[in-house]
């Protein structure tokens, strides 16, 4: 009997690095999970691995800007498996310019998807589990930047920072509802959001003398939490955050 048997999840970025990890990780414990990403193809990549492990999973292109096209996600999952019991929101863009050169269509761009998407996924998941009755559980991904800010940041670390304080809020509106709301807050991980910042070993090692653990993480060190948070380990979770960093922030 997996974690999550029986549930209906939509994992949002599952095209990516973590989205796709911790996709395959509710696949993996009996969950039927809808596989969205603004990369369709990737979508359906992960769906694709999900089936091929003996689970159930269909995939489709969305971007969460797009207010409608996530409603009509939520439709779909709930057309195709039934329900809806969990959100898995990895949906995330990074940018690197100093505040100095930060032009307002960067910010905007990194607001929208970061911030404005995950209050529409959450809104739309939540509209649907509270007609469906039964309560659920939604998972943003956050980061350690919703706590510290680091150079050449400034959107990306504000939007963080948003998603962590509209985690929280969620959780006290939905909590009647038996909706838990809670974040998973990533340290510095090797996906195709961060590839471009570690070219080559030199790079990676100078991050990872500052991680306590010794490493930079991979996707599949984060699919514990996303477990946790999905399933009935975490009854008592709402409006929390799971740091999962190798220890990047304790020092
Ligand atoms: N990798 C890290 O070090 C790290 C650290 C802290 C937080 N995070 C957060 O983790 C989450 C997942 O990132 P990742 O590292 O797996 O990166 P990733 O680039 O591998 O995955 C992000 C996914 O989001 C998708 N996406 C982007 N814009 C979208 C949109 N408008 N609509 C739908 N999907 C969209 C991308 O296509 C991609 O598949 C992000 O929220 C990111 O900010 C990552």
């Amino acid at each position: 009997m997996g974690r999550v048997e029986g549930k209906v999840a939509l994992a949002v970025g599952a095209g990516g690095g973590i989205g796709g990890a911790g996709a395959e990780g509710l696949g993996r414990e009996g969950a039927a999970v809808m596989c969205a990403d603004v990369d369709g193809a990737a979508a359906e990549a992960t769906a694709a691995r999900i089936r091929a492990a003996g689970g159930k999973a269909a995939a489709m292109p969305l971007d969460i800007r797009d207010r409608a096209a996530v409603d009509a996600a939520v439709a779909a999952t709930v057309a195709t498996f039934g329900r809806l019991d969990i959100l898995f929101e990895s949906a995330g863009i990074a940018h690197r310019t100093h505040f100095l050169d930060l032009d307002a269509d960067t910010w905007q761009r990194i607001l929208a998807v970061n911030l404005t998407g995950m209050f529409h996924l959450g809104q739309a998941a939540a509209r649907q589990m509270v007609k469906q009755g039964g309560g659920g559980t939604i998972i943003n991904v956050t980061s350690q930047l919703a706590e510290v800010a680091r150079p050449d940041r400034a959107a990306y670390v504000a939007s963080k920072g948003g998603t962590r304080s509209l985690t929280q809020a969620m959780a006290v509106d939905l909590a009647a509802h038996n909706i838990r709301v809670n974040a998973i807050a990533p340290g510095p991980a090797l996906t195709g959001l961060t590839r471009a910042s570690y070219p080559d070993d030199a790079a990676r090692r100078a991050t990872e003398v500052l991680i306590p653990l010794g490493r930079i993480g991979m996707p599949e060190d984060l699919v514990g939490a996303v477990l946790f948070l999905a399933s009935d380990d975490s009854l008592w979770c709402t409006g929390s955050t799971v740091t999962v960093d190798g220890g990047y922030n304790a020092i």
